[in-house]
């Protein structure tokens, strides 16, 4: 008698996602900040990146620059909560890693110490070497991240793909090579050209996890509420909505706020004798 194929529910690794890319299977990646997200994304999603885009879109602010370690800390403990199997990994916020080594291994310590999360993810390249190498040497795992880095948006002068030029394209590589070299065990690219991407991709052996960087890439991520749509204003070519949530959403809210006034919510079924 066969048997339908079961769920893995084995905890996913760093280990996995280079021995992913090494067989070729892709790498899914999206964002998450909250237990009860974590719960229904658990096993259908790799990774769950604690992105420190949720200053933007939970907090309403117009960059990640703002977002604190106390801030980052809190979300990914609510995602450890929420989830078993899939691998979390938390954006070291703006000032947390760039000033001093010390800084930087010491605040990656407290993430993992202080969330329960997996590994921390860091935005940079060649001038990052030495702190990503003295992460990893405290043994926590590096997640890096080139292209359009969002905490050095005031110097990039906005959210355009990165890389189109081939001197710009040339370095970005010899950056990635020194993530890798440096310990790294996978590289986000945001932002950049499908070509270069793919030109990343074939010269290193951890994975790449794209983002507006194009189907080559080793793996995919996506911010969570804005592919489900509940984050509207944003619209960018690379996006796909998997849903549109605002819409229920607001039409869920609307017939319970017409229910109230009408008198008809709560009826006998949701009252106490
Ligand atoms: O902060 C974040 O959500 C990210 C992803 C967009 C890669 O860094």
């Amino acid at each position: 008698m066969s048997q339908a194929p079961q769920p893995d529910t084995r905890a996913v690794t760093f280990l996995d996602l280079t021995a992913r890319k090494r067989a070729g299977q892709k790498i899914v990646v999206l964002t998450c900040y909250d237990a009860l997200f974590a719960r229904l994304l658990d096993e259908l999603i790799d990774v769950l990146l604690v992105g420190d885009s949720v200053n933007q879109v939970l907090a309403g602010q117009d960059t990640t620059l703002s977002a604190t370690l106390d801030q980052m800390i809190y979300h990914a403990a609510s995602v450890r909560r929420g989830s078993r199997r899939a691998l979390v990994v938390v954006d070291m916020p703006f000032l947390t890693y760039q000033i001093s080594v010390t800084d930087a291994v010491r605040n990656a310590g407290r993430i993992l110490q202080e969330s329960g999360a997996h590994g921390v993810k860091i935005e940079g390249g060649r001038h990052l070497a030495p702190t990503i190498e003295a992460i990893v040497r405290t043994g926590i795992p590096v997640m890096g991240h080139l292209g359009l880095t969002p905490q050095s948006i005031n110097t990039l002068g906005g959210y355009r793909v990165q890389g189109r030029e081939e001197a710009v394209a040339k370095a970005l590589i010899e950056d990635a090579r020194a993530v890798e070299a440096a310990g790294a065990q996978a590289l986000v690219l945001e932002l950049v050209p499908t070509a270069l991407a793919q030109r990343i991709s074939a010269a290193l052996t951890i994975p790449t996890i794209g983002i507006g960087a194009g189907p080559e890439c080793d793996g995919q991520v996506l911010v969570l509420h804005d592919m489900l749509g509940l984050n509207e204003g944003f619209t960018p070519k690379f996006l796909k909505h998997y849903a549109h949530l605002a819409d229920t959403v607001r039409e869920a809210a609307g017939r319970y706020a017409s229910e109230v006034r009408a008198g008809i919510y709560p009826g006998k079924d949701h009252s106490f004798e």
